[in-house]
């Protein structure tokens, strides 16, 4: 399939992963990093609330096997994998991403604010989970060993948002400079509005992303068109 945006380092598609993951070179990719949709039928607030595509409480994890499994050839041996999940749904992350790779932990990325739900009657949900996994073959992390609570990178504001679930650049080119080498290729299956892709490009990686609709590969190429103008550096 022709791609939505290139450039010689980034290549977004418009399509569903679960197709498009299978035309990827084999063995190509050194950091798996989504945020696929959650299993919790999320509806964000404001300018860019929308039901994400996928997000049904089943079909969810369903989608993640799927595109786990088809993702599997364009792994390398030694890939590393971080995927989002919600605290309600990480059982079932954790067993769809364990059929497929090897489990190393969980991270937790501390948001330092609160969010919805019964406020006088339960803890603010003021984190997510990262699911982290790797391919049969062993790869250090870069820099010094660090523990598994991400603080320090705030939420996206509501009103800056191009995606209901937007993650914060910062956040992601954190987990890319841990685990992708330098020259190797970031994935981002479930692309949304390119932050993964964003980030990679700012560290001087290579990134493919796979994005369903269309408004959000439009959001993302222009977001990328900026950041391949600014050229590599942490610029936002
Ligand atoms: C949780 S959001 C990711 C948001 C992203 N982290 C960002 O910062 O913009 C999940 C995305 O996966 C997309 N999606 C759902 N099913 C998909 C599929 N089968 N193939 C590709 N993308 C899919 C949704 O449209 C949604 O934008």
């Amino acid at each position: 399939m022709k791609p939505y945006f290139e450039s010689d380092t980034v290549t977004l598609f418009h399509a569903d992963c679960r197709d498009q993951l299978l035309d990827l070179p084999s063995q190509s990719v050194d950091l798996l990093l989504s945020d696929p949709p959650y299993g919790m039928a999320f509806e964000g607030k404001g300018e860019h609330s929308a039901p994400i595509r996928a997000d049904g409480a089943r079909q969810g994890v369903r989608v993640l096997r799927q595109a786990l499994t088809a993702a599997g050839p364009a792994l390398k041996l030694d890939a590393h994998a971080f995927l989002f999940c919600h605290w309600a749904s990480w059982p079932d992350f954790y067993d769809a991403v364990a059929a497929h790779l090897r489990l190393k932990g969980a991270l937790v990325w501390w948001k330092d604010r609160g969010g919805s739900g019964d406020c006088a009657g339960s803890f603010a949900p003021d984190y997510e989970v990262v699911l982290h996994a790797s391919g049969a073959k062993r790869r250090s992390l870069a820099g010094k060993r660090q523990g598994a609570v991400l603080a320090g990178f705030p939420p996206v504001p509501a009103q800056q948002r191009t995606h209901p679930t937007e993650k914060p650049v910062s956040l992601l080119a954190h987990l890319v400079a841990k685990s992708c080498p330098e020259g190797g290729t970031v994935l981002d299956p479930f692309a949304g509005t390119g932050a993964t892709l964003v980030a990679a490009v700012q560290l001087g990686r290579r990134a493919v992303g796979i994005e369903l609709e269309e408004r959000y590969c439009e959001a993302a190429a222009r977001r990328l068109e900026q950041t391949l103008r600014e050229g590599p550096g942490l610029a936002a």
